[in-house]
């Protein structure tokens, strides 16, 4: 797919690549103090999160472990259907740990509160969750997310990690995906 074409399934740039990186930095700053001498797990949540984390755990000025989960809710619609599947779960025990899930977006907030109840029976010293997104309009379930990077609208977005169908991964920015694409 050439890149022109790419730009015609996109409606709006949200949140450039730039905002990003500052955002994250400000957010492992954050992070980095909050967690002074302790011993911090990253979790991230597959496939999406992967820039994220990328990007934040290299923000981090200590070591953070990661560890990766991979469940699905989605598969190829844009609405998700609630229900929660661990495609492959942790290779760390969490025992006494302190978590920090590294998350894309929360949306409905359905998948993450599966998640911190799963992980909640595990032994975790502590957890707390980091989202790249949030979208407050689309809230089914309250999440305590300590660190958020953006609220946006309402609307389905792809880029730097997000994907519809497997597709716009790879872009740089967070962009809304146009509605001609999956009407
Ligand atoms: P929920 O609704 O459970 O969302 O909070 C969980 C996961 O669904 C994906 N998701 C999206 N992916 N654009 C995407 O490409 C979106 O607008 C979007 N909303 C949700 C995402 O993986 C999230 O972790
Ligand atoms: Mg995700």
């Amino acid at each position: 797919m050439r890149a022109a074409d790419i730009q015609d399934d996109l409606s709006q740039i949200l949140v450039t690549e730039e905002e990003i990186i500052a955002k994250l930095d400000e957010l492992a700053t954050q992070v980095a103090a909050d967690y002074e001498g302790k011993e911090l797990l990253l979790v991230g949540v597959l496939k999406g999160a992967v820039m994220v984390m990328a990007d934040f755990a290299r923000a981090l000025p200590f070591h953070a472990p990661m560890d990766w989960m991979a469940v699905s809710s989605y598969g190829t619609s844009t609405k998700s259907s609630g229900v929660v599947q661990i495609r492959k779960d942790l290779d760390s025990d969490l025992n006494g740990k302190h978590v920090l899930i590294v998350e894309d977006i929360i949306d409905s907030g359905l998948t993450l509160s599966w998640l911190l109840e799963n992980f909640g029976s595990r032994g975790a010293e502590s957890i707390e969750v980091l989202a790249l997104l949030r979208k407050p309009e689309a809230a089914k379930v309250e999440i305590d997310c300590k660190y958020v990077g953006f609220d946006i609208p309402n609307e389905f977005v792809v880029g730097y990690g997000l994907d519809y169908a497997e597709r716009y991964r790879n872009l740089r920015d967070v962009a809304v995906l146009a509605p001609h694409v999956y009407a």
